[in-house]
């Protein structure tokens, strides 16, 4: 018997390292230490010995016993620790130059929106948001712009299929059309809807237009609009904040300027200037940054506001336009292209 423990160590020895797969495991595990494995076998045969051999082979028994033991954990060891190499994936060679670029760093897009929004959370504006998928009321019926204005133009704005249906754009007015939301004054419809003056937001965000891509025009780009409604709001307000806002930007040398224009949801309107000759690449005294003006009685009565009680204003002006002016970049279209080289310029 001693003999056949023996061969049974020795055959495991063998055997126990060549294991690969789990059920090849189970089934050595089985085949030695189990309820009818060769091991249990030889320990049942123990009564078949005469008294005074059962201690020494016993013993035998025993350190067998332990040796097997030994030997389906190691193999069991390996079958898991190669399962999770096969997880894992091929080893890593640490002494490769590290993939990992390092942090990114801010587009300047998004540098000059949180500024602006920082200068008007100072002076008490809270940041409003809005769809990109708007629909005709939003974006211009409420905002006194009639049916017949070019800005409606299939030409000048992109509008989706009879049959597109947004979900969470929900319509005013039965069949009216779906679009991509041609500036960002349609925030300030669907804030005043939402509850009664005073109100002071600024709402930064993307806008489209049918344009033809060139060194100033993109069909997507970036607006930042604020309104303002309390009692007894003036021009002089107005004038106020856009020379705070352009100073805390640009420099307290940046002046402002206003020239008469027409919007049909303000009253007076005006485009506005800035004159920022310390600025990089500016050789130009005036430069056009955006249209404001006093918000136009029927734009309040749209929203349910009485006309006679309330007053505001209202501007928008383009982000590209003023990050090109703040960094110097001449070409619009350098936003978009993702090019690290450019990107870096701003960390
Ligand atoms: N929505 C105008 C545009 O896209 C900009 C603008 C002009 C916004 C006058 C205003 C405003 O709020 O009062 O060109």
């Amino acid at each position: 018997m001693t003999e056949t423990l023996q061969a049974l160590l020795a055959k495991a020895e063998a055997e126990l390292p060549a294991l690969r797969t789990r059920p090849e495991f189970e089934a050595a595990k089985a085949r030695y230490v189990g309820p009818n494995g060769e091991l249990t076998g030889l320990m049942k045969r123990m009564g078949s010995l005469a008294k005074e051999e059962r201690p020494a082979f016993g013993k035998l028994v025993n350190e067998a016993k332990a040796r097997l033991q030994a030997q389906l954990d190691a193999a069991l060891g390996r079958l898991e620790a190669a399962e999770l190499a096969g997880r894992l994936g091929p080893a890593v060679d640490a002494t490769l130059p590290d993939p990992d670029p390092g942090p990114g760093t801010f587009h300047p897009l998004t540098l000059v929106r949180e500024e602006m929004c920082r200068i008007l959370r100072k002076v008490g504006f809270a940041v409003a948001d809005g769809p990109e998928v708007e629909t005709e009321f939003y974006c211009f019926d409420a905002l006194n712009t009639p049916a017949d204005h070019p800005a409606r133009d299939a030409q000048d704005t992109f509008y989706f299929p009879e049959a597109a249906r947004f979900g969470n754009v929900a319509r005013r007015n039965p069949g009216e059309k779906y679009l991509l939301r041609t500036h960002t004054s349609s925030v300030q419809i669907r804030t005043m809807l939402q509850g009664p003056p005073p109100i002071r937001i600024v709402s930064p965000g993307r806008v489209y237009r049918r344009d033809t891509t060139d060194a100033t025009h993109s069909a997507n780009f970036h607006q930042l609009e604020c309104l303002y409604v309390d009692r007894g709001v003036t021009v002089r307000d107005l004038k106020a904040l856009l020379d705070y806002i352009f100073a805390s930007l640009l420099g307290p040398e940046t002046k402002t300027r206003f020239r008469p224009h027409y919007f049909g949801y303000t009253e007076p309107s005006f485009e506005v200037d800035l004159s920022a000759r310390h600025l990089p690449k500016v050789n130009k005294e005036w430069i056009e940054i955006g249209g404001c003006g006093l918000v136009d009685p029927t734009v309040f009565s749209a929203v349910g506001y009485d006309p006679a009680v309330w007053s505001g204003y209202a501007f928008g002006m383009g982000l590209e336009r003023l990050a090109m002016l703040l960094y110097g970049i001449d070409d619009i279209r350098a936003f978009y292209q993702n090019d690290l080289r450019f990107l870096r310029q701003f960390a």
